[in-house]
């Protein structure tokens, strides 16, 4: 069980610093430029920007190279997973993939911005995310079960604090 927590932390720190860190960035401009889709709503709304979308993939990949040298400097027991530069950029790149993905569905849906979408609030940047990371590494299936366990627990409770600390408007 040790092994399983610490290598799928291990995996995944790179997109859960990823997801976090647009709220941080304060982008304006709207990846889709303020345009609507066919269905006359947003294709991805407000939410989505240009910087928050590069800063966070970029803040992503930094947390994995911080990992890369981590894990040949130190011994950490139990870690069989390893990250490459690889890793880092897809994983952190796949979680805002996935982000935009889970605003697109949430949009087609008529749910405006900001509106709380259990599991695809918190799914989508982590399947995405593993899905990018198993094109080049395969991820022990008893690994991805305890994410999708952990990550809507952890995503409510860093909500929760980002809405304390006024970075969001709403704690979800
Ligand atoms: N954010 C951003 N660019 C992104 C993703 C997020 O600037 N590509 C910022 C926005 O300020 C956004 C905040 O991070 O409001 C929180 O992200 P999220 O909860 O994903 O967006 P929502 O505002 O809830 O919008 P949506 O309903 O589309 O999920
Ligand atoms: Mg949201």
């Amino acid at each position: 069980m040790l092994d399983i927590i610490i290598n799928s932390l291990w995996l995944i720190f790179p997109a859960y610093c990823a997801n976090v860190s647009p709220v941080l960035l304060k982008g304006r401009r709207p990846i889709d430029f303020g345009r609507n889709f066919v269905d006359g709503r947003r294709i991805l709304g407000d939410g989505k920007t240009i910087r928050g979308f590069l800063g966070g993939t970029f803040f992503g990949f930094l947390a994995g190279l911080i990992l890369v040298f981590a894990q040949n400097f130190l011994h950490i027991p139990h870690l069989i997973f390893g990250h490459t530069y690889l890793t880092a950029f897809l994983l952190s790149f796949g979680a805002l993939l996935g982000d935009l993905i889970g605003s697109f569905i949430k949009r087609r849906f008529n749910l405006e911005r900001g509106a709380d979408a259990p599991i695809l609030d918190q799914l989508d940047f982590l399947i995405i995310s593993l899905a990018l990371l198993s094109i080049v590494s395969p991820i022990p299936l008893s690994w991805a079960i305890f994410l999708l366990i952990l990550t809507p627990i952890v995503h409510r409770e860093s909500n929760v604090l980002g809405y304390i600390l006024k970075l969001k408007k709403v704690p979800w």
